[in-house]
């Protein structure tokens, strides 16, 4: 295993296999979306498998896909089903809104996919489709219908909370973990790039974790401590002390209130072959020369090393610092 400067174990790689979404998200991309790259400029499936392969030899164990939208790249499937093959590669997991999983969930879980996590931050169809700007809201539900028949479980359904947006539904979206079984986590909205809802006064629309739980709590009852889901990462998990145990669980996942840098255990992929270090700082290495022409597995291990020694020990969002250079479908989330 490869451990960094700051004596965290790095077995994590975010894979992004695509800048393109199918939605846009008003906390992700503007609405006309973000400058595309070309083709040539994505890796190729063979190249993504290259850089897993010899991640893997330096202790990457977890991959996870994540676009823009990766259901929108064709052969995605078949992706899976390579990477699933890579020795070493123990989990497989995907993270998508959900919105072609009908179509696609039993042949992703079929090639080896472990599991997915589903973006969904409202349960109003209008206000599904005022986030998402052309979503529909009966596609993501029953995406996450299909994920849960096709075994790619435990689902995970991630809303991001933002005032004025979606905070009145935290209490509604806590009730589907008993009546639904679901498993929730709500994401402090974080200030990322080009965001339509960053503006000076981005802290207003940061909801912290604390706060969404105690109207959680005076509403539902007490939450207490569950035992973390499999890959739950930064998240802490509870469920509501009142529900049977058929219930699913509630976890919080804050950036800004709460440092959980200490515990990073990842690194990113783009779509375009940049490494990254940390989702909230620019820096990045580039692996498109060492991919093109005749990849070696040394000199791609010598980046990947690089990426992993350059890894900040925290960020500093709480005191204003923001990454700027990417919009989150360019990195991946
Ligand atoms: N703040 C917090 N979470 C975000 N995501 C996208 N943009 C942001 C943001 N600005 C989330 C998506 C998805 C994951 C990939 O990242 O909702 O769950
Ligand atoms: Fe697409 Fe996800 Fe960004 Fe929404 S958050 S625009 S679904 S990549």
């Amino acid at each position: 295993m490869t451990m960094d400067r700051y004596g965290r174990l790095i077995d994590y790689l975010r894979v992004s296999v695509t800048d393109r979404c199918n939605l846009r998200c008003i906390y992700c991309m503007p609405e006309e979306g973000v400058q595309l790259c070309s083709h040539d400029e994505i890796l190729r499936y063979e190249e993504i498998v290259a850089v897993v392969r010899a991640a893997a030899e330096l202790g990457i164990s977890k991959i996870r896909l994540t676009g823009g939208e990766p259901l929108v790249r064709l052969g995605i499937v078949d992706l899976v089903r390579e990477l699933a093959a890579v020795p070493g590669i123990e989990d497989l997991a995907m993270t998508t809104n959900g919105t072609l999983l009908a179509r696609y969930a039993a042949d992703l879980a079929e090639a080896g996919l472990r599991r997915v996590n589903i973006s969904l931050d409202t349960l109003q169809p209008a206000r599904f489709r005022a986030i998402t700007r052309r979503g529909d809201l009966r596609d993501t539900l029953a995406g996450i219908d299909a994920a849960n028949s096709a075994g790619l479980t435990p689902v995970k359904i991630n809303t991001v909370v933002m005032r004025g947006v979606n905070d009145d539904e935290v209490v509604s979206l806590a009730s589907k973990t008993v009546t639904d079984g679901w498993n929730l986590r709500f994401i402090e909205w974080m200030p990322v790039g080009g965001d339509a809802l960053v503006h000076d006064d981005w802290r207003e629309r940061v909801v912290t974790a604390a706060e969404i739980r105690v109207r959680v709590e005076a509403e539902l009852g007490p939450l207490v401590p569950a035992r973390d889901l499999v890959g739950a990462g930064p998240a802490r998990t509870f469920r509501l002390a009142d529900a049977g145990t058929a219930a699913g669980t509630l976890g919080f996942i804050s950036a800004i209130s709460e440092h959980f840098c200490d515990s990073c255990n990842r690194l990113r992929l783009t779509a375009n072959g940049k490494l990254r270090p940390c989702l909230l700082s620019d820096y990045e290495i580039d692996l498109l020369d060492a991919l093109r022409g005749s990849p070696e597995t040394g000199k791609l291990q010598d980046l990947i090393r690089q990426a992993i020694q350059a890894k900040p020990q925290g960020h500093r969002l709480a005191r204003g610092q923001r990454a700027q250079a990417r919009v989150m479908a360019q990195i991946g989330g």
